[in-house]
């Protein structure tokens, strides 16, 4: 996605250029958010740091409205540290009490990616459901859907893609050329998909009625959600509540810049790496904000804004505040070597991996749990 290339929230002090994005987007400020917020270190830590109508979400976790939350996936490689942020979220969400409602784009991908769709299949459930399992997402109260499958429930499918087909009348070529710079059939079909994949559960045939329904994506997504809202808002034969969003910072790549992506071995690391391989990875590849020696280290301090170890202990692996506290002002005060912060995310990455890929071994009798809802 063009959009994302140019963000570059690992230049010092990131936050610069996010606002000039919210900015240009018209994406809010994060609001004042109920204490059950501070659980999530995402949000305490402000990586989940803009929004579009979340007052809407917060006032149906208020009032113990129903509500919903959706999103997709994207099935194209191996399943990375990146991908965890969303999946932080959809259980969150799920343990707030949403209903979950999970699309693969299995559709977009094939129209977009050269891949079959059995094969998209096999990484969606393999790399991806797997995962979410084993990191806690949980069957009960959630749709886990293929674009290219909906449901067995004729009925129900029929409205999704009739959605998806109906709401071509309510878009501009110059709006898809917004969205994707350069456009072709299979990316136009996509995001009216997707458009549909937002919207739907609001129809008789899911929810029943039109409900709140959150979507929390990377920024780059944006354009996708705006698509979105203007045609849930233009459309006529049903009375849609227009989407919620949030944003989120990207998980930085191990060398600092963009996104973590699966499309570059020395930018990611995946759930299947090895104590030995993601100890070489970081050691060799993550983005350091030290000095080029030890003296000057001491001697001046380093930068852990535009670290990315301490950024990973940030994102997920040291949920303590304080104890990320001290790790930040030692570093910046010379107190910590680059070498010793490289230590501390080596050892708890190991040790979470190590659980993780204890768990995900177990996880295939609720992966039949999830397909079997498709009805
Ligand atoms: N386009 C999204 C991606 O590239 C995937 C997606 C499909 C999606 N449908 C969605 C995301 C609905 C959010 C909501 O990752």
């Amino acid at each position: 996605m063009k959009k994302g290339a140019i963000i570059t929230p690992w230049e010092i002090e990131g936050k610069v250029d996010y606002a000039r994005l919210i900015k240009e987007f018209g994406i809010q400020q994060m609001l004042n958010l109920p204490a059950v917020f501070n659980k999530e270190l995402l949000f305490r830590r402000k990586i989940i740091f803009g929004q579009r109508d979340f007052g809407r979400i917060l006032d149906a976790i208020k009032n113990r409205k129903k509500f919903a939350m959706m999103t997709g996936l994207m099935p194209s490689g191996k399943f990375h540290l990146g991908h965890m942020l969303l999946v932080q979220q959809m259980i969150f969400y799920q343990k707030l009490g949403a209903k979950l409602y999970i699309a693969v784009a299995d559709l977009e991908a094939y129209n977009t990616r050269q891949k079959n769709l059995k094969e998209l299949r096999n990484i969606a459930m393999e790399e991806y459901l797997s995962n979410y399992i084993a990191l806690g997402l949980k069957s009960k109260n959630c749709e886990f859907y293929f674009q290219s499958e909906r449901s067995n429930n004729a009925k129900k499918s029929n409205a999704y893609y009739r959605l998806a087909s109906n709401f071509s009348r309510y878009a501009t070529f110059n709006e898809f050329k917004a969205i994707y710079g350069e456009i072709s059939p299979g990316k136009m079909n996509a995001s009216l998909l997707q458009a549909a994949d937002i919207l739907h559960c609001q129809l008789p045939e899911f929810e029943g009625k039109p409900l709140p329904v959150l979507i929390p994506v990377g920024i780059d997504q944006d354009p996708h959600l705006r698509l979105a809202r203007d045609i849930s808002q233009r459309y006529k034969d049903y009375r849609f509540i227009p989407p919620s969003s949030t944003y989120n910072l990207f998980f930085p790549g191990l060398k600092g810049n963009g996104k973590m992506s699966s499309s570059d071995e020395t930018s990611f690391i995946g759930m299947t790496d090895t104590e030995k391989e993601i100890e070489n990875k970081i050691k060799k590849y993550a983005f350091s904000g030290g000095k080029d020696t030890i003296e000057e280290h001491r001697k001046q301090g380093g930068n852990p804004n535009i670290d990315v170890s301490f950024q990973y202990l940030k994102f997920f692996f040291e949920p303590d505040d304080k104890k990320l506290q001290k790790i930040y002002e030692d570093y910046k005060s010379g107190k910590l070597l680059t070498s010793e912060l490289k230590a501390i995310l080596i050892e708890k990455i190991n040790s979470f991996l190590k659980k993780h890929q204890m768990k995900k071994k177990y996880v295939n009798k609720q992966v039949k749990k999830f397909l079997s809802k498709l009805d």
